[in-house]
């Protein structure tokens, strides 16, 4: 039997397609290799987003030159977005590379590496499916316990941030329909599955693809209905959102709807209007914070994280201050930072590349620094709290303590070791998948110490809430 072995790099993005590479393979009869020393075949599920990723790949496939003059039947094959970035350019310039497969021909692989075993020369295919989109499915494999899965609603991106990639790499907005969504997330509830998250590179945009794209999003719809036909899921998320589509009837089902947890990633960028105007990330700071406030105000204890970038061209110590002044503002719980990085094919090429290498690490060691005194006052704070934690799996570092999320968010690790069962006898249940009610005891750099108060394996609903919430205005881009 054939054996593959995949290395993902990237975004959560890639890590669904990672699964669906395996899944696809799974199907013609592979099986997973212990290691890239016993595969057939070595799929590198690249990502494009920054330049550093480029170097990742290229450092990565050279270290298997001597694993392919061992064995001359291996395949090495490139997928994700630089594979889709670069097509059949990555074949010339990266000789032990022997198939090159773009994000929608996932399920043309097998049969590509087939063709280059039989003799064929490399291949590249690298082809969008704007006109009949499919969405690979995922399915809980037998025998696996698995509590948290993915299930895309949307791909590509129409929104052309200036500094961005992936509308080159992943193509224009497809939908997909809330029926095929819905059924999808059924299947992974009936093996299991606890928390969904739906996927999408603006999520929030969703509407059903027989709708315009200029339509009113129908997120919020979908996500009422996931939670009305599938009430024994545990936790509904979603990654990422676009501030502008962050709508009053979001905000409404955020404070409705017990599935969604009280978090949400809301990617910001910048805290200055003047770089998220030629980063074209059509708001300003002010509807940012509007949005941001109005999804706090719909829940206790609403956390948010965000993703941001630092020495953006033309970037001057007043926008930085702006972006460190908006950041206190929102009090992120998490900050997913990052220099900018020049990318091909991007309208921000033209703007240069001004900020020099030390100033973009100093606003980003500063920002971290910001970051971090939020985050540590944020977790602090919780200590002598209850939270709901979703049990993902045993500590790797301690047999006595599981690990999962609150309904913050937060990583929580629950101590179990004064946990026994009625007879006496140690306590060897499974928790994983399991809803337990914890006391914080204690706060540590990025996570919290809980100990239970009771296991719930399923919280009680709540009513929906009668509460309005905020009225957001539109916005100006
Ligand atoms: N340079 C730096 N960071 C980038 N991101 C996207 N493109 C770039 C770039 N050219 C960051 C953004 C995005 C995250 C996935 O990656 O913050 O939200
Ligand atoms: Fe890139 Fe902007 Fe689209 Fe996000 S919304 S994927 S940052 S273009």
């Amino acid at each position: 039997m054939p054996r593959f072995h995949i290395q993902t790099f990237g975004c959560q993005m890639n890590v669904h397609d990672s699964r669906r590479i395996e899944e696809v393979l799974y199907e013609r009869g592979y099986q997973a290799a212990s290691g890239p020393e016993s595969a057939d075949l070595i799929v590198l599920n690249t990502c494009s987003v920054r330049e550093k990723a480029d170097h990742k790949l290229l450092s990565m496939v050279g270290t298997f030159r001597d694993l392919k003059e061992q064995n001359h039947d291996l395949v090495i094959a490139v997928a994700g977005c630089m594979a889709q970035q670069q097509g059949e350019a990555l074949l010339d310039r990266l000789d032990l590379v022997d198939v090159v497969i773009g994000p929608d021909n996932i399920p043309d692989l097998p049969g590509l590496v087939q063709h280059v075993q039989d003799g064929g020369p490399p291949v590249a295919r690298t082809v969008f499916d704007l006109d009949s989109p499919s969405f690979l499915t995922a399915r809980v494999r037998p025998g696996q316990r698995e509590v948290s899965a993915f299930v895309t609603v949307m791909k590509g991106c129409d929104e052309r941030c200036t500094y961005c990639i992936v509308p080159y790499t992943r193509g224009a907005e497809r939908y997909r329909a809330a029926d095929e969504i819905v059924a999808e997330c059924a299947t992974l509830c009936a093996g299991g599955v606890r928390e969904i998250t739906l996927l999408g590179q603006t999520v929030n945009s969703w509407h059903e693809p027989s709708e315009p794209s200029a339509s009113e999003s129908r997120f919020p719809e979908l996500l009422r209905r996931i939670a009305r036909e599938l009430p024994q899921l545990l936790r509904l998320r979603y990654t990422s959102p676009h501030p502008r589509h962050v709508t009053s009837a979001l905000v409404q089902a955020h404070a409705e709807l017990d599935m969604l947890p009280a978090h949400v990633h809301l990617p910001l960028q910048s805290g200055s209007d003047r770089i998220l105007r030629l980063m074209l990330r059509r708001y300003r700071s002010a509807d940012y914070l509007a949005r941001a406030r109005a999804l706090m105000s719909a829940r206790p204890g609403f956390t948010l994280s965000t993703d941001m970038i630092v020495g953006f061209p033309g970037e001057t110590e007043t926008d930085f201050q702006d972006t460190l002044a908006l950041v206190r503002e929102v009090g992120f719980c998490a900050v997913f930072a990052f220099k900018y990085s020049p990318r091909p094919h991007t309208p921000a090429l033209r703007l240069g590349d001004d900020i020099c290498e030390e100033l973009k690490s100093e606003r980003l060691a500063r920002l971290f620094e910001l970051v971090d005194e939020l985050q540590s006052k944020h977790l602090q704070s919780l200590v002598g709290s209850t939270a709901e934690v979703l049990v993902e799996g045993p500590s790797k570092t301690n047999a006595a303590r599981w690990t999962g999320r609150s309904e913050r968010h937060e990583i929580v690790h629950v101590d179990l070791s004064a946990a026994h069962e009625p007879s006496g006898t140690r306590d060897l249940r499974d928790y994983a998948g399991e809803l337990l009610r914890v006391r914080v005891i204690e706060a540590n750099k990025r996570s919290l110490l809980a100990v239970p108060m009771g296991t719930m394996p399923q919280p009680a609903r709540r009513l929906p809430a009668r509460k309005q919430v905020v009225r957001l205005p539109l916005m100006s881009p």
